[in-house]
């Protein structure tokens, strides 16, 4: 079905390229004057608001959008992805991540075989082991309950989970269900952050789940081993069968770690590591938590919005229009970035999850991540346009006193302001205006505004404003954004968010006829450390120089060797962490 024709080879591609020209000549204060058109650009599904009003567009952008879908064959591509087609062609693997949160009676087909029920077995065992670690049924090499847990990985086997645990945090029911429980996550091979995860931890009280597709990941591996001694300097080795547990695809290595494959939780090739935070590579560390029964809702919530996704046409389809609307600003407008700007503290891990999923290369010299960072098409064509955006991004009103002052009068970055409308923790004070939630989503309200409207020298001028300092206040507007309001920020409605930006990811991906779910960027990355990892060893243990790198690696590898020659290093004795 795949045709080799670049997208930007189609009429509807080069319709919107004249078209743009036109749309540059409008100022978004006078689209936003038409009312019908900004009616029509607000839709909601599943008490879900999206407002794109204020995006340098017009509904006859929406239909030439709509008319490169079809070119891009969008909605066919959808459909294979939720038939389990092979469509991550160049890693032979279908992308079935929405069969992850599946109710227990669907039936999603990957290679002839209903994948559903597979998934329901895994998440009856988490919610089994979960409730065993929750109620002391389970419990340490000493007879202790686990209260605290590690989890070891990195990349999608950590940023999801993360940002699912920091989003449930305050939220009262998930507080609740955590009462008197830790959970923390250990990503970097930096010896500092194995110290500051042991920090303040008994071991006889931990539970460790490393986290790895591969069981191969050399960070997570070498965090593992270490949490491993840890267990063991403590409790002895038999300690480990108790206190670790795994979630891999590669239950051979699991089992080889030493770890009981019966307290190995499996998923599968056909979940991309970024998008396996509900597989058990989320469930399980957030079940342990907060319980299976608050990461359930999690999971129906981004089953609903797979649902709308399926099924819900174009113009009413959330993800589809945000998809398009990235496409639009990225290759049409020409902007490199965008901003996420959660004004909500919960949301602080959104953006750091999102740029993984997202962000891009364009370009040698552009930001490269995973997703959509990509510079040759899905038939292995080098594309002649970009692809991907720069993703960052911060809570508001965080972000807005440091980096927005480039966003109203610097770059033009296109930015998704997501509000809430009912806080986690409300806050008011007697004597205040408004509640702290209320204060908080002023910010939310107005800051869009401002990026699209602008102000002009003469309103400056108006206002008295001495002539030499009306350059520099003066706001160009025409700053495009986007709203997305949640109606509160539970289990649910965080895997509705999750949910809507996957998919978006996706929508790009098919409409520039990449592929968005291999990472062969990052791949390469996983073997570059290997022949300095041999020159350390070799020097540290043998005296050996430093050969047969260039002149600028070999005089950096020398002098950190010298100014580390006094720090420990016996191969035959371990040294952990003194926190
Ligand atoms: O970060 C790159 C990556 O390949 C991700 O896709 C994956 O989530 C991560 O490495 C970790 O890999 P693993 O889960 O196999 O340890």
């Amino acid at each position: 079905m795949a045709s080799p024709t670049l997208i930007c080879d189609t009429q509807a591609w080069k319709d919107l390229e004249a078209h743009v020209e036109e749309i540059k000549k409008t100022h978004l204060r006078d689209l936003m004057s038409d009312v019908e058109r900004s009616k029509s650009m607000i839709l909601e599904f599943d008490e879900v608001l999206l407002d794109y009003s204020r995006q340098r567009a017009t509904l006859d952008t929406r239909d030439k959008l709509f008319k490169l879908a079809e070119a891009a064959h969008l909605k066919e591509k959808i459909n294979r992805m939720y038939n389990g087609e092979h469509i991550n062609s160049t890693e032979n693997r279908p992308v079935l991540h929405v069969a992850l949160r599946a109710p227990r009676d669907a039936v999603i087909q990957c290679d002839g075989k209903n994948v559903v029920p597979e998934v329901w077995k895994v998440l009856d065992k988490i919610q089994e082991f979960s409730e065993r670690v929750r109620s002391g049924s389970w419990v340490g090499a000493t007879g202790k309950a686990l209260k605290d847990v590690i989890a070891v990985g990195i990349g999608g086997s950590f940023l999801g989970p993360l940002f699912v645990h920091t989003a449930l945090q305050t939220e009262p029911d998930a507080m609740e269900c955590a009462r008197g429980r830790q959970l923390r996550f250990l990503a970097n091979v930096d010896p500092v952050d194995v110290a500051r995860n042991i920090a303040g931890l008994n071991p006889e009280t931990t539970l460790v789940v490393v986290v790895s597709k591969t069981f191969t990941t050399a960070e997570t591996m070498l965090n593992a081993r270490t949490l491993r001694e840890w267990i063991s300097a403590a409790l002895g080795p038999s300690a480990v069968a108790k206190h670790m547990v795994a979630v891999s695809t590669n239950l051979t290595l699991v089992e080889k770690f030493g770890i009981d494959p019966n307290n190995a939780f499996a998923f599968w090739d056909w979940v991309g590591g970024r998008y396996s935070v509900c597989s058990a590579v989320g469930v399980l560390p957030l079940s342990l938590q907060y319980g299976f029964s608050i990461v359930e809702k999690f999971l129906q919530g981004a089953s609903s919005i797979d649902q709308h996704f399926y099924s819900a046409p174009y113009e009413k389809n959330i993800p589809v229009l945000l998809g398009l609307l990235s496409v639009w600003n990225v290759s049409f407008h020409g902007y490199p970035a965008r901003a996420i700007l959660p004004y909500s503290q919960a949301l602080e891990k959104f953006a750091p999850h999102i740029q993984q999923a997202c962000a891009p290369k364009q370009s040698a010299c552009m930001v490269s991540m995973e997703s959509n960072g990509k510079s040759v098409s899905i038939d292995g064509v080098p594309l002649p346009f970009a692809t991907g955006e720069i993703d960052f991004g911060e809570p508001g009103t965080n972000g807005q006193h440091s980096f927005y002052q480039l966003i109203h009068q610097g770059r033009v970055i296109p930015c998704d302001f997501i509000g809430i409308a009912r806080s986690q923790q409300p806050i008011y004070l007697k004597g205040e205006p408004v509640s702290n939630h209320d204060e908080l989503m002023s910010n939310f309200f107005a800051q869009p505004d401002a990026l699209a409207y602008g102000k002009t020298a003469e309103e400056l001028r108006k206002e008295n404003v001495p002539s030499h300092l009306v350059p520099h206040k003066t706001f160009s507007g025409n700053r495009p954004s986007l709203s997305l309001l949640l109606p509160s920020l539970k289990a649910y409605n965080i895997g509705q968010l999750l949910a809507i930006y996957e998919h978006r990811v996706a929508v790009q991906g098919f409409v520039w006829g990449i592929n968005s779910f291999d990472q062969w960027g990052v791949e390469l990355g996983k073997s570059l450390a290997t022949r300095v990892r041999k020159q350390l060893h070799a020097s540290r243990t043998k005296g050996e120089p430093v050969e047969g790198f260039n002149f600028s690696t070999s005089t950096l590898l020398t002098r950190y060797l010298e100014a580390s020659a006094d720090v420990p290093c016996d191969p035959s004795a371990t040294l952990l962490p003194r926190i």
